[in-house]
């Protein structure tokens, strides 16, 4: 599936106490911390506008899916063979 993508309907992903959702980007897959940079709000809910910017539900600030894959505190998940 190429595009962007939020899993909106999965369940909650915890990583050392805070939740995480799965975010679709380029047939890539990442963990994206569930808060907002700007006041922490549920980036999950939030949904990708035609710019291709995830828009948050919040205050609907609008996050570049480039600037979200980059921070420190996502997790880019890589494919590979099954030892
Ligand atoms: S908390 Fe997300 S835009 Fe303010």
């Amino acid at each position: 599936m190429t595009g962007t993508w939020i899993g909106s309907d999965l369940p909650p992903i915890w990583r050392h106490g805070e939740e995480y959702f799965l975010l679709g980007h380029d047939e890539a897959l990442y963990l994206v911390r569930n808060r907002c940079p700007h006041r922490g709000g549920p980036l999950k809910a939030g949904f990708i506008n035609a710019a291709g910017e995830l828009v948050c539900p919040m205050h609907r600030g609008a996050f570049a899916v480039d600037q979200l894959i980059s921070l420190p505190t996502t997790i880019r998940l890589d494919e590979g063979p099954t030892p």
